[in-house]
Order: structure tokens, then sequence, then C-alpha cells
């Protein structure tokens, strides 16, 4: 049978990134262009400048994936590119130029999710195994989703307030950390202690849904209270501390539903999923349930990028979903 080509293009929010997947599975090029230097300097994304740096990079990303796969458009199958969730004008941005190119070369086009495309991140590193549970952390989004079958999404947990990456954002700013702050948290965490007491949020009994403003909020009290004593609070302390009060609700409460849902495999996605203290301790709590099988994607495949994006978009295709010169940027687009 003949090999499907998908191209990938994905603007939600800072990356501008474009990629080549083959049958839904096998990277053949992948390309990101960051902008956080532009960002940083403001202390997040600015959703006005991440758009303008869209539609400058965006054909030179598409023109780059197409070449380093060797290829051209007329090999290409299907364009699949993220309709939401995510800043508005930054998703305009990837929509127009799919739906141009899609137009030009008369291929068909598919809408993506955005989540769907962190949780297929997945299957180009491993066979997906039916019925999972997928953990979702990014800047956006904290959810424990069952899925069932290729495209069936049950959201059984979401965050009440902040998403894990903003909480690890905004906790960074406070540390006075540059943006993204999740990284330096993470770093500063393996160089101190959990020492000192943080809330952990558990809501209520039975409840897989999550909160980190109080935990965020339980910080930064913690370091104002101390400047008014004239204490002087380690920041690599601090770090260890929010940060295992974080990796403990997310940990425990993935356990607990993998184990009430059955699941054959755990998918760790989105860009929280970078965090090496959660990937230690994800993969600790599951080496003790071997009947289910943890995958976590590489660093690469787990923040912002495009090959996700085309293998969500690969599956869509195959099960007949397709996007016409009427499709639009969804920013509050639901899963
Ligand atoms: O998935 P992503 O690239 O973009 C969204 O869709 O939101 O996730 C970005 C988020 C940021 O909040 C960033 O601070 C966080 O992922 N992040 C981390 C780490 N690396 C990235 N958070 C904790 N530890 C990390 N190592
Ligand atoms: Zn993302």
């Amino acid at each position: 049978e003949k090999d499907l080509l998908v191209l990938g293009i994905e603007t939600s929010c800072d990356e501008t990134a474009a990629s080549v997947v083959k049958n839904g599975k096998e990277i053949i090029s992948n390309i990101v262009a960051s902008q956080i230097e532009s960002h940083k300097r403001f202390g997040g994304v600015v959703p006005e400048l991440a758009s303008r740096h869209h539609v400058e990079e965006i054909t030179i990303v598409i023109d780059e994936a197409l070449e380093q796969a060797n290829i051209t458009m007329k090999d290409i199958d299907a364009i699949a590119v993220t309709e939401g969730p995510g800043l508005v004008g930054a998703l305009l941005v990837g929509v127009n130029a799919a739906k141009a190119l899609a137009f030009a070369h008369q291929i068909p086009l598919v809408g993506v999710h955005h989540i769907a495309g962190h949780i297929y991140a997945n299957r180009l590193i491993s066979e997906l195994k039916f019925p999972l549970l997928s953990l979702v952390v990014s800047g956006g989004h904290t959810e424990l989703i069952f899925m069932e079958n290729h495209g069936s999404f049950q959201v059984i947990g979401e965050t009440r307030d902040d998403a894990a990456g903003e909480a690890y954002d905004k906790v960074a700013r406070t540390l006075q950390l540059p943006y993204p702050g999740g990284p330096h948290i993470d770093r500063l965490a393996h160089e101190g202690k959990p020492v000192i007491d943080l809330p952990r949020a558990w809501l209520e009994e039975g409840s897989y849904d999550f909160s980190f403003s109080g935990l965020k909020s339980a910080v930064i009290n913690t370091l104002h209270n101390a400047e008014q004593r004239g204490e002087i609070i380690s920041p690599e302390d601090l770090a260890a501390s929010f940060q295992a009060s974080v990796i403990e609700v997310l940990t425990e409460k993935t356990i607990r539903s993998a184990r009430e849902y059955e699941v054959k495999q755990v998918l760790l996605a989105g860009g929280v999923a970078a965090n090496k203290g959660l990937r230690a301790s994800l993969t600790s709590a599951f080496e003790r349930m071997p009947n289910v099988e943890l995958v976590i994607p590489p660093l690469y495949l787990c923040t912002d990028n495009a090959a996700m994006i085309a293998a969500a978009g690969s599956i869509l295709f195959e099960q007949g979903k397709r996007g016409g010169m009427e499709m639009n940027a969804h920013p509050g687009l639901d899963i």
C-alpha cells in the first residue's frame, strides 16, 4: 500500500512549526522556529508579536520541512493544521497558510486540536494501546484524558484554575527567573530540598480535577512573609517544595485514574512533560504497576511542534475528517 505523507503546521502559541510525517508514525522532517527570545523581555508571550513572527516565518518553515524531507507539495497527501485552542491571531496564520496550500495544490485539509496533537506525539515513538489515559500538562492545559480508541477523547479531570505550566511560569517570575520558567524551576528544584511546607490540592474525594492557583499563592506568600521578617529563603528549596507539590498530585491522580479505568497505557503529553522530576516520579510509580505501560516522549516532542499535529491529523484523515475553505481559528476549541 502507498505511504501516507502528511504535512503538519502548528502556530497556536510562540513556535512556528512544520513537519512531514509518514503513515502517522514516522518523522521525515520536523522544523520548529521558536520565538522565545523575542517574548523573553516581556516575561510572557505577547500575542500581537507572536502573530507577526508567525507571518514572517511560516513560509520559510514549511519550505524547510519539505526540503529536509526531500519532497515537494506534489508528494503531500494531506495538510494537517492546528485550528485551536490557542491565540487567535497566531492560529489564523497557520490556518490560512494551510488553506492557501490546500487550495493551490488541491490537497485535502484536516483541522487538528492542539491537545490531540500533544497526545499523538506519543505515537511517533510507540504503538498506542487502548484503552489508554493521557496526562496532558502544558502552559495552557492540565487534563487527564481517557481514550477508548483513536480520535475519542474523554476528559475525566482538568484544572479548575491555572494550568500546571502556567503555575511554573508564575512562580518562576516571582523568583525573577526568565520566561518560560518551567525549565529553570526544574533545574533549581534539583539543587534544593522540599523542606518548605506547601499545600497539595487533592479536591473532593475521587475527583481527578486539579488546582494550582492556591499553591502558586502559597509560594508567593511564603516569599513575601520571609521578606517582611528579614529572612532569606533559599530559592532552590522553594523551587523543590513547589515542584514536589505539583508532582505528587499529578502522579497520584494519574495512578488512581489509570487503575479505575483499567488502561493498558499511560501517555505523558505537553510542555511540562519535559519536567525531569515529573518524568522520574511517574516512571517509578508505574514500575510498581507492570500491567500498565508508561510512554514518555523525548523532550523535543513534549513542547510545541508540528510532527505531533501531523501525527494526530493522519489518524483524523484516515477516519475521513476533512476541513474546507471555511476552516477558521478557534481560540477556545474543546477537545
Ligand atoms: O506545550 P507547550 O510547549 O505550550 C503550550 O501548549 O502551552 O508548554 C509550555 C509550558 C510552559 O509553561 C513551560 O514553562 C513548561 O511548558 N515547561 C516546563 C518544563 N519545560 C517546559 N515546566 C516544567 N518543567 C520543565 N522542564
Ligand atoms: Zn502545546
